[in-house]
Protein backbone atom coordinates (compact mmCIF):
# COMPACT_ATOMS: atom_id res chain seq x y z
CA UNK A 1 0.00 0.00 0.00
CA UNK A 2 1.36 3.40 -1.14
CA UNK A 3 1.13 6.78 1.30
CA UNK A 4 -1.98 7.95 -1.52
CA UNK A 5 -3.69 4.83 -0.76
CA UNK A 6 -3.21 4.59 2.70
CA UNK A 7 -4.49 8.36 3.35
CA UNK A 8 -7.94 7.14 1.29
CA UNK A 9 -8.07 4.00 3.39
CA UNK A 10 -8.31 6.44 6.41
CA UNK A 11 -10.57 8.91 4.25
CA UNK A 12 -8.59 11.77 4.39
CA UNK A 13 -8.23 11.86 0.94
CA UNK A 14 -6.17 14.88 -0.86
CA UNK A 15 -6.10 17.23 1.69
CA UNK A 16 -4.69 14.97 3.79
CA UNK A 17 -1.51 13.86 1.47
CA UNK A 18 -0.72 17.48 1.61
CA UNK A 19 0.02 17.56 4.84
CA UNK A 20 0.37 13.58 4.75
CA UNK A 21 4.25 13.72 5.70
CA UNK A 22 3.93 15.95 9.19
CA UNK A 23 0.65 13.34 9.82
CA UNK A 24 3.53 11.13 9.59
CA UNK A 25 6.70 12.14 10.69
CA UNK A 26 9.17 9.36 11.08
CA UNK A 27 7.03 6.98 8.65
CA UNK A 28 8.82 5.59 5.71
CA UNK A 29 6.56 4.47 3.27
CA UNK A 30 7.67 1.01 3.21
CA UNK A 31 6.00 1.38 7.26
CA UNK A 32 2.60 1.58 6.10
CA UNK A 33 2.13 -1.98 5.30
CA UNK A 34 1.43 -2.40 8.96
CA UNK A 35 -1.83 -0.14 8.36
CA UNK A 36 -3.31 -2.88 6.88
CA UNK A 37 -3.32 -5.53 10.25
CA UNK A 38 -5.14 -6.20 12.63
CA UNK A 39 -2.98 -6.54 15.72
CA UNK A 40 -3.10 -10.19 16.18
CA UNK A 41 -3.70 -11.36 12.93
CA UNK A 42 -0.37 -10.39 10.79
CA UNK A 43 1.14 -12.27 7.62
CA UNK A 44 3.14 -14.79 9.02
CA UNK A 45 6.53 -14.80 7.43
CA UNK A 46 7.17 -17.51 4.42
CA UNK A 47 6.50 -20.86 5.63
CA UNK A 48 9.89 -23.46 5.67
CA UNK A 49 10.17 -26.23 2.67
CA UNK A 50 12.23 -29.30 3.82
CA UNK A 51 14.52 -30.96 1.18
CA UNK A 52 15.79 -34.56 1.34
CA UNK A 53 18.72 -33.83 4.05
CA UNK A 54 21.01 -35.78 1.49
CA UNK A 55 24.13 -33.08 1.35
CA UNK A 56 26.54 -33.71 4.01
CA UNK A 57 26.54 -31.15 6.43
CA UNK A 58 30.14 -29.08 5.25
CA UNK A 59 32.60 -26.79 7.16
CA UNK A 60 33.94 -23.18 5.95
CA UNK A 61 37.88 -23.95 5.68
CA UNK A 62 39.79 -22.69 8.90
CA UNK A 63 42.01 -19.66 9.34
CA UNK A 64 44.11 -18.65 12.36
CA UNK A 65 45.28 -14.88 13.24
CA UNK A 66 46.38 -13.51 9.61
CA UNK A 67 44.54 -14.00 5.95
CA UNK A 68 42.65 -11.79 3.69
CA UNK A 69 38.46 -11.46 3.52
CA UNK A 70 37.74 -10.71 0.01
CA UNK A 71 33.84 -9.44 -0.31
CA UNK A 72 32.87 -10.46 -3.22
CA UNK A 73 30.54 -12.38 -5.88
CA UNK A 74 31.17 -15.98 -6.07
CA UNK A 75 29.21 -19.11 -7.73
CA UNK A 76 27.88 -21.82 -4.83
CA UNK A 77 25.54 -24.81 -4.28
CA UNK A 78 23.27 -24.30 -1.60
CA UNK A 79 20.93 -26.48 -3.28
CA UNK A 80 22.23 -29.90 -4.28
CA UNK A 81 24.05 -29.58 -8.27
CA UNK A 82 22.61 -25.64 -8.33
CA UNK A 83 25.36 -23.60 -8.84
CA UNK A 84 24.25 -20.36 -8.64
CA UNK A 85 25.50 -16.66 -7.49
CA UNK A 86 26.19 -15.56 -4.01
CA UNK A 87 27.89 -13.48 -2.12
CA UNK A 88 31.34 -14.44 -0.61
CA UNK A 89 34.76 -13.60 1.81
CA UNK A 90 36.22 -16.90 0.09
CA UNK A 91 35.74 -19.21 -2.81
CA UNK A 92 32.49 -19.83 -1.98
CA UNK A 93 29.60 -18.13 0.31
CA UNK A 94 30.29 -17.57 4.04
CA UNK A 95 33.84 -16.79 4.75
CA UNK A 96 36.59 -19.18 6.74
CA UNK A 97 36.12 -19.77 10.39
CA UNK A 98 38.78 -17.90 12.19
CA UNK A 99 40.19 -20.13 15.17
CA UNK A 100 42.28 -17.92 17.26
CA UNK A 101 44.36 -18.18 20.70
CA UNK A 102 43.05 -14.96 23.43
CA UNK A 103 45.72 -13.38 23.63
CA UNK A 104 46.86 -13.14 19.79
CA UNK A 105 47.02 -10.40 17.59
CA UNK A 106 44.78 -10.74 15.01
CA UNK A 107 45.23 -9.09 11.50
CA UNK A 108 42.89 -9.67 9.08
CA UNK A 109 43.34 -7.66 5.69
CA UNK A 110 39.59 -7.10 4.03
CA UNK A 111 39.16 -6.20 0.35
CA UNK A 112 35.63 -4.81 -1.17
CA UNK A 113 34.90 -6.36 -4.44
CA UNK A 114 31.35 -5.55 -3.98
CA UNK A 115 29.88 -2.63 -6.47
CA UNK A 116 29.21 -0.71 -3.40
CA UNK A 117 30.17 0.18 0.19
CA UNK A 118 31.18 -2.49 2.86
CA UNK A 119 32.99 -3.32 6.15
CA UNK A 120 33.66 -5.96 8.55
CA UNK A 121 32.52 -6.01 12.37
CA UNK A 122 33.60 -8.59 14.83
CA UNK A 123 30.04 -9.43 16.45
CA UNK A 124 31.44 -10.85 19.85
CA UNK A 125 34.89 -9.71 20.03
CA UNK A 126 36.01 -7.22 22.12
CA UNK A 127 38.10 -4.98 19.42
CA UNK A 128 39.23 -1.12 19.49
CA UNK A 129 36.12 1.32 18.19
CA UNK A 130 38.37 1.79 15.11
CA UNK A 131 38.35 -1.79 14.47
CA UNK A 132 34.97 -2.67 15.05
CA UNK A 133 33.17 -1.86 11.60
CA UNK A 134 31.21 0.63 12.75
CA UNK A 135 28.75 1.37 10.25
CA UNK A 136 30.61 4.80 9.83
CA UNK A 137 33.64 3.17 9.60
CA UNK A 138 33.24 2.00 5.43
CA UNK A 139 35.23 0.85 2.67
CA UNK A 140 34.03 1.94 -0.38
CA UNK A 141 33.68 -0.21 -3.54
CA UNK A 142 37.41 -1.48 -4.72
CA UNK A 143 38.99 -0.29 -1.70
CA UNK A 144 40.87 -2.47 1.51
CA UNK A 145 41.17 -2.24 5.31
CA UNK A 146 43.16 -4.40 8.04
CA UNK A 147 41.58 -5.03 10.83
CA UNK A 148 44.09 -5.85 13.79
CA UNK A 149 43.75 -5.79 16.81
CA UNK A 150 44.64 -8.08 20.03
CA UNK A 151 42.36 -10.54 21.23
CA UNK A 152 41.41 -9.81 25.64
CA UNK A 153 38.70 -11.84 26.33
CA UNK A 154 36.86 -15.05 27.54
CA UNK A 155 36.81 -18.35 25.20
CA UNK A 156 33.98 -17.44 22.89
CA UNK A 157 31.97 -18.08 20.00
CA UNK A 158 32.00 -15.01 17.51
CA UNK A 159 30.81 -14.14 14.08
CA UNK A 160 31.70 -11.57 11.67
CA UNK A 161 29.43 -9.49 8.84
CA UNK A 162 29.46 -6.63 6.90
CA UNK A 163 27.53 -3.67 8.81
CA UNK A 164 27.32 -0.68 6.40
CA UNK A 165 23.86 0.89 7.37
CA UNK A 166 21.10 -0.02 4.84
CA UNK A 167 22.71 -2.64 3.25
CA UNK A 168 23.63 -5.16 6.30
CA UNK A 169 20.77 -7.13 5.45
CA UNK A 170 21.48 -7.64 1.89
CA UNK A 171 25.04 -8.71 2.15
CA UNK A 172 24.44 -10.82 5.24
CA UNK A 173 21.20 -12.43 3.72
CA UNK A 174 23.33 -13.27 0.03
CA UNK A 175 26.14 -14.74 1.83
CA UNK A 176 28.57 -12.50 3.94
CA UNK A 177 29.01 -13.94 6.95
CA UNK A 178 31.39 -16.32 9.28
CA UNK A 179 32.22 -17.62 12.17
CA UNK A 180 35.22 -17.25 14.84
CA UNK A 181 36.12 -19.14 17.52
CA UNK A 182 38.32 -17.62 20.59
CA UNK A 183 40.06 -20.26 23.01
CA UNK A 184 41.97 -20.09 26.04
CA UNK A 185 43.69 -22.59 28.15
CA UNK A 186 41.41 -22.52 30.94
CA UNK A 187 38.26 -23.40 28.79
CA UNK A 188 40.93 -26.20 26.71
CA UNK A 189 41.72 -27.71 30.54
CA UNK A 190 37.84 -28.67 30.09
CA UNK A 191 38.49 -31.30 27.52
CA UNK A 192 34.78 -30.71 26.31
CA UNK A 193 34.90 -32.48 22.79
CA UNK A 194 36.79 -30.90 20.04
CA UNK A 195 38.24 -31.86 16.69
CA UNK A 196 35.77 -33.90 14.59
CA UNK A 197 33.22 -33.76 17.68
CA UNK A 198 33.28 -30.22 17.83
CA UNK A 199 30.74 -29.23 15.38
CA UNK A 200 30.32 -24.91 14.54
CA UNK A 201 27.65 -23.68 12.33
CA UNK A 202 25.77 -21.07 11.55
CA UNK A 203 21.85 -21.27 10.84
CA UNK A 204 20.40 -19.14 8.10
CA UNK A 205 17.11 -18.87 5.87
CA UNK A 206 17.22 -18.08 2.41
CA UNK A 207 14.75 -17.13 -0.06
CA UNK A 208 16.31 -19.29 -3.10
CA UNK A 209 14.76 -18.22 -6.94
CA UNK A 210 14.36 -20.78 -9.41
CA UNK A 211 18.08 -21.58 -9.98
CA UNK A 212 18.81 -21.86 -6.17
CA UNK A 213 20.20 -18.35 -5.87
CA UNK A 214 19.49 -16.41 -2.79
CA UNK A 215 16.66 -13.03 -3.45
CA UNK A 216 17.13 -10.40 -1.62
CA UNK A 217 13.89 -7.73 -2.43
CA UNK A 218 12.39 -7.42 1.27
CA UNK A 219 8.36 -5.52 0.90
CA UNK A 220 6.71 -4.12 3.51
CA UNK A 221 5.99 -6.94 5.34
CA UNK A 222 9.43 -8.27 4.83
CA UNK A 223 10.66 -5.33 6.60
CA UNK A 224 7.90 -5.52 9.31
CA UNK A 225 8.88 -9.00 10.31
CA UNK A 226 12.18 -9.49 9.23
CA UNK A 227 13.49 -11.45 5.50
CA UNK A 228 12.91 -14.68 6.52
CA UNK A 229 13.46 -17.57 3.58
CA UNK A 230 11.57 -20.79 2.49
CA UNK A 231 14.87 -22.96 2.44
CA UNK A 232 16.75 -23.71 5.82
CA UNK A 233 20.56 -23.84 5.66
CA UNK A 234 23.61 -24.58 7.49
CA UNK A 235 26.85 -23.67 6.53
CA UNK A 236 25.69 -22.58 3.38
CA UNK A 237 23.95 -26.01 2.26
CA UNK A 238 20.16 -27.24 2.04
CA UNK A 239 19.21 -30.33 3.48
CA UNK A 240 22.48 -30.97 5.42
CA UNK A 241 23.24 -34.31 6.77
CA UNK A 242 26.12 -34.98 9.30
CA UNK A 243 27.20 -38.60 10.54
CA UNK A 244 28.05 -39.30 14.59
CA UNK A 245 28.61 -41.94 16.53
CA UNK A 246 27.80 -42.75 19.36
CA UNK A 247 29.25 -40.24 21.93
CA UNK A 248 29.12 -36.54 22.86
CA UNK A 249 29.51 -33.99 20.29
CA UNK A 250 29.58 -29.94 20.83
CA UNK A 251 27.01 -28.18 18.46
CA UNK A 252 28.58 -24.43 18.67
CA UNK A 253 26.04 -22.68 17.01
CA UNK A 254 25.55 -18.80 15.76
CA UNK A 255 22.05 -17.68 14.11
CA UNK A 256 23.22 -16.27 10.98
CA UNK A 257 19.54 -15.45 9.88
CA UNK A 258 18.31 -11.96 8.88
CA UNK A 259 15.44 -12.51 11.56
CA UNK A 260 14.15 -15.95 11.99
CA UNK A 261 14.17 -17.16 15.44
CA UNK A 262 14.50 -20.80 15.70
CA UNK A 263 13.34 -23.16 19.35
CA UNK A 264 16.17 -25.21 18.80
CA UNK A 265 15.48 -29.16 19.56
CA UNK A 266 16.02 -32.58 18.93
CA UNK A 267 13.93 -34.80 17.02
CA UNK A 268 13.79 -37.82 20.15
CA UNK A 269 13.08 -34.97 22.30
CA UNK A 270 16.46 -36.00 24.29
CA UNK A 271 17.09 -33.29 26.73
CA UNK A 272 20.45 -31.31 25.56
CA UNK A 273 23.67 -29.27 27.56
CA UNK A 274 23.66 -25.80 27.22
CA UNK A 275 27.10 -24.81 28.19
CA UNK A 276 27.98 -21.37 26.71
CA UNK A 277 26.43 -18.22 25.25
CA UNK A 278 27.68 -14.91 23.10
CA UNK A 279 30.40 -14.20 25.39
CA UNK A 280 31.48 -17.47 26.82
CA UNK A 281 30.95 -20.52 29.18
CA UNK A 282 28.32 -20.59 31.72
CA UNK A 283 29.57 -20.91 34.93
CA UNK A 284 27.74 -24.81 35.26
CA UNK A 285 26.17 -26.59 32.48
CA UNK A 286 22.18 -26.02 31.94
CA UNK A 287 19.78 -28.65 30.91
CA UNK A 288 17.03 -28.25 28.34
CA UNK A 289 15.10 -29.43 25.87
CA UNK A 290 14.38 -26.61 24.04
CA UNK A 291 16.19 -23.32 23.31
CA UNK A 292 15.19 -19.97 21.37
CA UNK A 293 18.22 -18.89 19.33
CA UNK A 294 17.01 -15.78 17.98
CA UNK A 295 19.39 -13.56 15.40
CA UNK A 296 22.55 -13.12 16.11
CA UNK A 297 22.81 -14.57 19.44
CA UNK A 298 25.06 -18.13 19.66
CA UNK A 299 24.60 -21.13 21.57
CA UNK A 300 27.22 -23.63 22.85
CA UNK A 301 25.64 -27.16 23.54
CA UNK A 302 26.35 -30.74 24.49
CA UNK A 303 24.26 -33.07 22.57
CA UNK A 304 24.83 -36.84 23.95
CA UNK A 305 24.55 -39.48 21.09
CA UNK A 306 25.37 -42.66 23.05
CA UNK A 307 21.96 -43.53 24.31
CA UNK A 308 21.08 -43.49 20.63
CA UNK A 309 21.33 -46.71 18.25
CA UNK A 310 23.58 -47.06 15.59
CA UNK A 311 21.40 -46.67 12.11
CA UNK A 312 18.89 -44.07 13.83
CA UNK A 313 18.18 -40.40 12.37
CA UNK A 314 17.86 -37.63 14.65
CA UNK A 315 17.33 -33.96 13.42
CA UNK A 316 18.13 -31.03 15.23
CA UNK A 317 14.97 -29.19 14.35
CA UNK A 318 13.22 -25.97 15.28
CA UNK A 319 10.14 -26.45 17.31
CA UNK A 320 6.95 -24.18 17.54
CA UNK A 321 7.21 -21.49 19.63
CA UNK A 322 4.63 -18.38 21.32
CA UNK A 323 4.97 -15.01 21.75
CA UNK A 324 6.26 -13.76 18.58
CA UNK A 325 3.58 -12.65 16.82
CA UNK A 326 5.37 -13.03 12.87
CA UNK A 327 7.06 -16.22 13.33
CA UNK A 328 6.68 -19.43 15.70
CA UNK A 329 4.12 -21.40 14.02
CA UNK A 330 5.73 -24.11 11.91
CA UNK A 331 7.83 -26.73 13.57
CA UNK A 332 10.61 -27.71 11.21
CA UNK A 333 14.06 -29.92 11.14
CA UNK A 334 17.54 -28.06 10.35
CA UNK A 335 20.08 -30.63 9.83
CA UNK A 336 19.82 -34.60 9.91
CA UNK A 337 22.56 -36.37 12.26
CA UNK A 338 22.94 -40.21 10.98
CA UNK A 339 24.12 -42.00 14.29
CA UNK A 340 26.05 -44.45 11.90
CA UNK A 341 29.38 -45.53 14.71
CA UNK A 342 29.33 -46.90 17.85
CA UNK A 343 32.30 -45.46 19.95
CA UNK A 344 33.19 -45.22 23.91
CA UNK A 345 32.88 -42.28 25.46
CA UNK A 346 35.63 -41.05 27.91
CA UNK A 347 33.65 -37.78 27.96
CA UNK A 348 33.00 -36.48 31.39
CA UNK A 349 30.92 -33.49 31.90
CA UNK A 350 32.17 -30.97 34.01
CA UNK A 351 30.46 -29.57 36.88
CA UNK A 352 31.61 -25.75 36.45
CA UNK A 353 32.39 -24.18 33.05
CA UNK A 354 33.84 -20.72 33.02
CA UNK A 355 33.34 -17.71 35.17
CA UNK A 356 30.45 -15.76 35.08
CA UNK A 357 30.52 -13.50 38.33
CA UNK A 358 27.33 -11.50 38.70
CA UNK A 359 27.62 -7.58 38.03
CA UNK A 360 26.35 -5.81 40.85
CA UNK A 361 23.18 -3.91 40.09
CA UNK A 362 24.70 -1.63 43.20
CA UNK A 363 27.62 -0.59 41.28
CA UNK A 364 25.45 0.68 38.40
CA UNK A 365 25.96 4.64 38.24
CA UNK A 366 23.21 4.95 35.88
CA UNK A 367 19.78 3.70 34.16
CA UNK A 368 19.05 4.22 30.88
CA UNK A 369 15.65 3.45 29.47
CA UNK A 370 14.73 2.46 25.47
CA UNK A 371 11.32 2.14 24.67
CA UNK A 372 11.69 -0.22 21.83
CA UNK A 373 9.09 -1.00 18.65
CA UNK A 374 6.59 1.37 19.84
CA UNK A 375 3.29 0.27 17.75
CA UNK A 376 2.33 3.86 17.91
CA UNK A 377 -1.61 5.32 18.14
CA UNK A 378 -2.49 6.24 14.62
CA UNK A 379 -5.87 7.86 13.30
CA UNK A 380 -9.26 6.64 13.42
CA UNK A 381 -7.99 4.15 16.09
CA UNK A 382 -5.92 2.11 13.70
CA UNK A 383 -2.18 0.82 15.32
CA UNK A 384 0.19 3.28 13.90
CA UNK A 385 3.14 0.31 13.46
CA UNK A 386 6.27 -0.25 11.91
CA UNK A 387 7.84 2.75 13.41
CA UNK A 388 11.66 0.56 14.06
CA UNK A 389 12.66 3.08 16.22
CA UNK A 390 14.67 3.03 20.15
CA UNK A 391 13.83 5.56 22.13
CA UNK A 392 11.69 7.31 18.97
CA UNK A 393 14.72 7.57 17.34
CA UNK A 394 16.08 5.94 13.61
CA UNK A 395 19.53 6.04 13.07
CA UNK A 396 21.60 8.91 12.26
CA UNK A 397 25.53 8.37 11.50
CA UNK A 398 26.41 11.94 13.11
CA UNK A 399 24.74 11.90 15.82
CA UNK A 400 25.73 10.77 19.36
CA UNK A 401 22.60 9.37 20.92
CA UNK A 402 24.29 8.07 24.39
CA UNK A 403 27.43 8.85 26.31
CA UNK A 404 28.74 6.60 29.11
CA UNK A 405 32.00 7.34 31.01
CA UNK A 406 34.36 4.88 30.53
CA UNK A 407 34.82 1.71 32.79
CA UNK A 408 31.45 3.00 34.19
CA UNK A 409 28.77 -0.02 34.42
CA UNK A 410 25.26 0.59 33.72
CA UNK A 411 21.87 -0.82 33.40
CA UNK A 412 20.06 -0.56 30.21
CA UNK A 413 16.70 -1.42 29.77
CA UNK A 414 14.71 -2.43 26.48
CA UNK A 415 10.72 -1.75 26.86
CA UNK A 416 8.98 -3.71 24.20
CA UNK A 417 5.96 -4.01 26.60
CA UNK A 418 3.60 -1.43 23.78
CA UNK A 419 5.22 -3.48 20.87
CA UNK A 420 4.33 -6.35 18.69
CA UNK A 421 7.40 -8.08 17.06
CA UNK A 422 10.31 -9.62 18.43
CA UNK A 423 13.59 -7.71 18.46
CA UNK A 424 17.04 -8.84 19.54
CA UNK A 425 18.76 -6.60 21.05
CA UNK A 426 22.65 -6.12 20.39
CA UNK A 427 25.09 -3.90 21.81
CA UNK A 428 28.82 -3.49 20.38
CA UNK A 429 31.89 -2.61 22.59
CA UNK A 430 30.93 -4.81 26.05
CA UNK A 431 29.15 -8.03 26.88
CA UNK A 432 26.55 -7.61 29.09
CA UNK A 433 24.26 -9.89 31.75
CA UNK A 434 20.48 -9.70 31.76
CA UNK A 435 19.03 -9.24 34.82
CA UNK A 436 15.61 -9.78 34.37
CA UNK A 437 12.75 -9.99 32.12
CA UNK A 438 9.19 -8.61 32.99
CA UNK A 439 6.00 -9.32 31.27
CA UNK A 440 6.14 -11.94 28.49
CA UNK A 441 7.70 -15.09 28.72
CA UNK A 442 8.56 -13.47 32.32
CA UNK A 443 11.87 -15.39 33.03
CA UNK A 444 15.60 -16.18 32.24
CA UNK A 445 16.90 -18.70 29.94
CA UNK A 446 19.78 -20.69 29.62
CA UNK A 447 21.70 -19.15 27.64
CA UNK A 448 20.91 -15.86 29.50
CA UNK A 449 22.97 -17.33 32.78
CA UNK A 450 26.22 -16.10 30.84
CA UNK A 451 27.97 -12.93 29.05
CA UNK A 452 25.45 -11.90 26.53
CA UNK A 453 25.98 -9.31 23.68
CA UNK A 454 22.33 -9.85 21.75
CA UNK A 455 19.06 -10.95 23.81
CA UNK A 456 15.71 -11.60 22.81
CA UNK A 457 13.23 -9.03 23.75
CA UNK A 458 9.88 -10.57 22.63
CA UNK A 459 6.59 -8.47 22.48
CA UNK A 460 4.76 -7.50 26.28
CA UNK A 461 8.43 -8.04 27.49
CA UNK A 462 11.30 -5.79 29.16
CA UNK A 463 14.55 -6.78 29.70
CA UNK A 464 17.01 -5.26 32.00
CA UNK A 465 20.78 -5.84 31.21
CA UNK A 466 23.72 -4.56 33.04
CA UNK A 467 27.28 -3.85 31.57
CA UNK A 468 30.76 -2.36 32.75
CA UNK A 469 31.77 -0.42 29.06
CA UNK A 470 35.60 -0.63 28.87
CA UNK A 471 36.30 -0.03 25.12
CA UNK A 472 36.56 3.57 24.55
CA UNK A 473 34.97 5.04 21.34
CA UNK A 474 32.34 4.99 18.90
CA UNK A 475 29.88 2.09 18.81
CA UNK A 476 26.26 1.17 18.13
CA UNK A 477 23.67 -0.69 19.55
CA UNK A 478 20.61 -1.97 17.84
CA UNK A 479 18.16 -4.73 17.02
CA UNK A 480 19.73 -7.99 15.14
CA UNK A 481 16.85 -8.48 12.79
CA UNK A 482 18.75 -6.97 10.34
CA UNK A 483 15.71 -5.33 8.09
CA UNK A 484 14.61 -3.69 11.33
CA UNK A 485 18.78 -2.48 11.91
CA UNK A 486 18.70 -1.45 8.13
CA UNK A 487 15.43 0.56 8.73
CA UNK A 488 16.72 2.32 11.66
CA UNK A 489 16.39 0.37 14.34
CA UNK A 490 19.81 1.31 15.63
CA UNK A 491 21.81 4.72 17.49
CA UNK A 492 25.38 5.72 18.48
CA UNK A 493 26.79 5.92 22.07
CA UNK A 494 30.39 7.12 22.88
CA UNK A 495 32.13 5.46 25.68
CA UNK A 496 34.98 8.19 27.08
CU1 LIG B 1 26.10 -8.66 14.53
CU2 LIG B 1 26.07 -4.67 15.03
O1 LIG B 1 26.02 -6.68 14.72
CU1 LIG C 1 28.12 -6.79 17.10
CU1 LIG D 1 13.69 -5.48 15.82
Amino acid sequence: MNRQDFLKTLGLGAVASVTGSSLLTGCNTHDMSGMNMTPGMENMGPSVTEIPFTTPLRFPETITNTGQLTAKSVIDAILPGKNARVLGYRGGMLGPTIRVQNGSDVSLRFTNNLDEESNIHWHGLLVPAEMDGHPTQLVQAGGSFTYSFRLNQAANMAWYHPHPHEKTGKQANLGLAGMIIVETPAERALNLPSGNYELPMVIQDKRLDGNGAPTYSPSMDDVMMGYMGETIIVNGVAGAVQPVSTRMYRLRIVNGSNGRIYNLALSNNAPFWVIGSDGGLLSAPEQTTALLLSPGERADLLVDFSKVPVGTDVFLKSDTFTGASSQGGQAFNILKFAVNKAETDPFQLPAALGMVSPLSTASATKTRLFDIGIAMEGMNGMPMRGMHTIGGKTYLGSRIDETVKLGDTEIWEFDNSKGDEPHPMHLHGTFFQVLNRVGGRNTLYATEKGWKDTVLVMPGERVRIIAQFTKPGLFVFHCHNLEHEDDGMMLNFRVN
